[in-house]
């Protein structure tokens, strides 16, 4: 809580073109807390070193999913929208947190486990307590809601876990945050391979249908998806690829699973293919048009970049000083 209002933060890395993953798991929901929490949404950039990047790429990047915030329906002025390291307080905060960490408990994280599976050439420390810099990221805000997909729930809880065991020393120090996750969306998987989370590192550009991808690439990624030998869209065990269709339409239409099997009923899976291509590509376009006009207006996004870093640093400093006092340090 901040100020008796409720507080919801999320943060997106800028380590690839954003997905529809992101998008249903994440973005999407973030706007539906603007009315009645405090939100802070944050392009986290420092998390996004712990695998190399290109400065440029990163820049770029960086930039492209703080206008992506907006076109999604966040109002910058309703949401403090910024980028993670034009506020110090979250790498300080994140020091502070590592003290409080165990090596068993960031040894467990699965996300630890797949990149350094993936990155086996660079298993740098950065990637090892990140989660710790997650957890200042969300505790810095004061945070009660944390909207994401399920991948990320497992830092969240140990963000709780973090803050519980803090406040047992330090009563009241931070509230305990709660991760919300869609109902249809927080695990959208790959389409090339759908027993893999979609994720935006992937090389294999078929797998992953970007936010801003064109609505031919779209409809021809979809029309591509791995299903099965079926004929038959329904929702069942061992249809991956068919159940992964389905979870995309429902989170872009809010149909129901019987709904969607009842629609497509006595129709072929090239019908419903094109039917989610097309639902997709519908929904991203005013996205997309919004983004581009953004994404024109490079000293709007950079003011508004700034504005978001003042607000967010306001907050994030009365924290740290809090934390700060209590720990014993001279402030
Ligand atoms: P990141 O950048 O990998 O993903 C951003 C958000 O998108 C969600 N997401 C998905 N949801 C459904 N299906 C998918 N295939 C999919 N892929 C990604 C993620 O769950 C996430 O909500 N560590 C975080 C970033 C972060 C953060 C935070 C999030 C840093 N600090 C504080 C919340 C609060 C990450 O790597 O997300």
């Amino acid at each position: 809580m901040l100020n008796d209002r409720k507080v919801s933060f999320s943060g997106i890395q800028p380590s690839g073109n954003l997905t529809i993953g992101n998008y249903l798991g994440a973005l999407k929901n973030f706007p539906y807390y603007t009315e009645n929490y405090k939100c802070f949404y944050c392009v986290v950039d420092m998390h996004a070193i712990t695998v190399r990047q290109v400065p440029a790429e990163l820049r770029r990047r960086t930039s492209e999913t703080l206008a992506l915030y907006i076109a999604c329906g966040l109002d910058p002025d309703k949401n403090t929208l910024y980028v993670q390291s034009h506020v110090p307080a979250h790498a300080e905060l994140a020091w502070i947190l590592n003290c409080f960490t165990m090596f068993g408990e960031l040894s467990r994280m699965t996300q630890f486990k797949d990149k350094s599976a993936r990155h086996a050439d660079n298993i740098n420390a950065g990637l090892f307590t990140y989660p710790a810099l997650m957890a200042a990221d969300i505790l810095l805000y004061q945070t009660d809601v944390v909207p994401i997909g399920a991948d990320q729930k497992q830092h969240v809880e140990l963000t709780r876990n973090i803050a519980e065991r803090i406040n047992q020393i330090y009563p009241d120090l931070f509230t305990v945050p709660e991760p919300i996750m869609p109902q249809a969306g927080a695990k959208i998987m790959s389409l090339a391979d759908p027993t893999k989370k979609m994720s935006k590192s992937d090389e294999n550009e078929n797998a992953v249908v970007r936010i801003l991808d064109d609505r031919d690439t779209i409809i021809r990624k979809f029309r591509r998806a791995v299903t099965d030998s079926d004929t038959c869209v329904r929702f069942a065990e061992g249809k991956d690829g068919i159940n992964n269709l389905m979870t995309i339409y429902a989170a872009f239409t809010g149909k129901s699973m019987e709904e969607i099997e009842r629609e497509f009923e006595g129709r072929g899976y090239g019908d419903f293919k094109l039917a989610v291509g097309e639902t997709c590509a519908d929904q991203l376009a005013p996205v997309q048009a919004e983004f581009k006009k953004l994404c024109a207006d490079k000293a709007y996004l950079e003011a508004q970049m700034k504005k978001g870093a003042d607000e967010a640093a306001y907050y994030a400093r009365k924290t740290l000083s809090k934390v700060k006092k209590k720990l014993g340090f001279i402030i």
